[in-house]
Formats: C-alpha cells, structure tokens, sequence
C-alpha cells in the first residue's frame, strides 16, 4: 500500500483545519485517500484548505463550527456523516491561540478570568463534546481513531499561558479516558505532545529571540514544520498504528525528553573548552 491510498475509504473530521496544523493534517489525511470533514469556526479558512483539497483531487466538506457550542459540534457531526457515510477519524486539533487570547493568559495572579474560561472551554470541553458526539458513530462500525493535539505546556511547568497549560494537561486525561473507555469496541485514542512549530498563523507572530530560546531547547536542527506534525496524525489515523492506543507521544524534537540543565551546561562545556565532569 502506498502513502497515497493508506487511508482510502475512511473519513475523518479535523477541528481547527481552516488554518495552521489542522489545515496541513486535512491536506495529507486527504492525499492519503481520506475524504475530510474540514472544521473552524472561520468558515473562510475552512472553505479555502476545502476547495485546495479538491482541486488536488481530494474530497472535503467546509464546517463551520465553534466548539464553544455543543449544538454546533452535533450539527458538524451530523453533516459530516450524511455527506461521507460514516466517520473513521477525529483529530481534536482546534485550540484558541490568537494574539488577544494569548497575551491575556499569562500567570496565575494576572490571567484575564474570560481567557481562562475560553482555554478550557475550547481546547477541552470542546474536544470533549466532540468524542462525545462522533464515539458513538465510530460505536456502531466498531472501530475508529481519536487523535488529540497536546503541548509540552501541559506536561511541564512554565511561565505564562496558565489555562492553555491546564487545558493541554487534561486533554492528556480525556484520550486516556477514551481509550480506556471504548478500547474493546475497537477504537483507539491517542494524544500527541507538539513542539513548537512555526505555522503561517498564530505562531509567525513569535518574537525572532523567543524562537531562538525554544530552538536551544529542541534537540533538532530546526523548530517544526506543519508537515512534521500532520504526517504523524495520518500515522495514527491509519491502521498501521493499530496496536497504538492510549499513548501520549511526543513529537516535539525532543523539546520534553532532556535534563533543564543541558542547554546552559553546554553552554559551560563550551567556555570550558571540555565536557569533563
Ligand atoms: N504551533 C505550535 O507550535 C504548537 C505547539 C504545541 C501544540 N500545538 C497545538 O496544535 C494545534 C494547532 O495549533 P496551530 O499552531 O495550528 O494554531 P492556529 O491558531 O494556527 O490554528 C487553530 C485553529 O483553531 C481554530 N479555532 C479557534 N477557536 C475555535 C473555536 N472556538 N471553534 C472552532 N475552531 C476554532 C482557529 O480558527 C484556527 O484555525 C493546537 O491544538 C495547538 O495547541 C501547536
């Protein structure tokens, strides 16, 4: 089987996909044969990766969704399902990351309570309300693939984006759970813990130094890249992962697999000319 028909005949629902992450994960579930429920709440975006898609010969169907309704999750579900017939893949992908969300999350005596709640209602309940609506479907065909997409935020302690953190963390819990949960009627839920990829949206806004510290922190040459992430979502959507389930995986250029102190004791070693202890 070749790449290009590995997920032929499933279709998956990728929240968020109108821009960033979830718009590269639509484009290569797609290449790979799946046909694509592509979810944002800016419909525009949404529409756009929709019709890149089938200009490339793909299938995918534009939803406008906001997670922060359950109504509207069960709406895009439903469409989903009558458009395609049957749904294989979720990949909870959306999470609020604009500017305004982001500069109002800062530490615990100084996050905007409104952000807070947008973090969790969003990144969390929102992935929650959409197990919740489309297990069922994977129920009656026996089988299917959750994908949830975490951060090293929601495992490591750290200055700012407090909710994001917690919101992150949870999400760790919750594909736990579905594993847990729905495991024997064969579906599988996974979570993936990303480094920080530079995307053409809410990333590129980063300061050059701050994309700098966290390159130092990253044992890869280069910060991620959208492509890097997607291709490790048709993995798990895929069947050739199918031993896989309950998992957390990292796929962060090694950003959480290292000692806090290696990037200042190299720092040491060098200067010191040795890295005798
Ligand atoms: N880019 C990174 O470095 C990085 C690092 C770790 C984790 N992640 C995770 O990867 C995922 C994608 O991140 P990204 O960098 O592509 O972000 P992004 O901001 O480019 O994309 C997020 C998408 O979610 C959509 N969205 C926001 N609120 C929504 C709502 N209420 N309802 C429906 N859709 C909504 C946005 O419109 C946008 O298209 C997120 O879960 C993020 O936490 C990204």
């Amino acid at each position: 089987m070749t790449h290009a028909t590995r997920l032929a005949g499933k279709v998956a629902i990728v929240t968020g996909a109108g821009h960033g992450l979830g718009a590269e994960t639509a484009r290569v579930l797609a290449a790979q044969g799946a046909k694509v429920g592509v979810a944002d709440i800016d419909l525009a975006g949404a529409q756009s990766v929709a019709a890149e898609i089938e200009a490339a010969g793909g299938q995918a169907l534009p939803v406008q969704v906001d997670l922060m309704s359950e109504d509207q999750i069960k709406a895009m579900v439903q469409a989903v399902a009558a458009r395609f017939g049957r749904i294989d893949v979720l990949h909870n992908n959306a999470a609020a990351l604009d500017m305004a969300q982001r500069q109002s999350d800062r530490d615990v005596c100084n996050v905007a309570i409104e952000a807070w709640d947008r973090a969790l209602d969003v990144n969390t309940r929102g992935a929650m309300l959409c197990c919740k609506h489309v297990v069922p479907v994977m129920l009656e065909q026996r089988s299917g693939s959750i994908v949830f997409s975490t951060s090293g935020f929601g495992l490591l302690g750290d200055v700012t984006l407090t909710a994001y953190a917690a919101s992150k963390a949870a999400l760790m819990a919750l594909a736990r759970s579905v594993a847990a949960q729905y495991g024997k009627q064969g579906i599988r839920s996974n979570a993936i813990m990303i480094g920080f990829v530079v995307n053409d949206h809410a990333q590129k806004s980063v300061p050059e130094e701050i994309k700098q510290i966290l390159l130092a922190q990253h044992l890869t040459p280069e910060l991620g890249r959208p492509r890097q992430i997607a291709d490790v979502v048709a993995f798990l959507a895929s069947d050739e992962s199918s031993f896989i389930t309950g998992a957390t995986i990292p796929v962060d250029g090694g950003f959480t697999s290292h000692s806090p102190a290696m990037v200042p004791l190299k720092e040491y070693f060098v200067r010191q000319g040795s890295n005798k202890l």
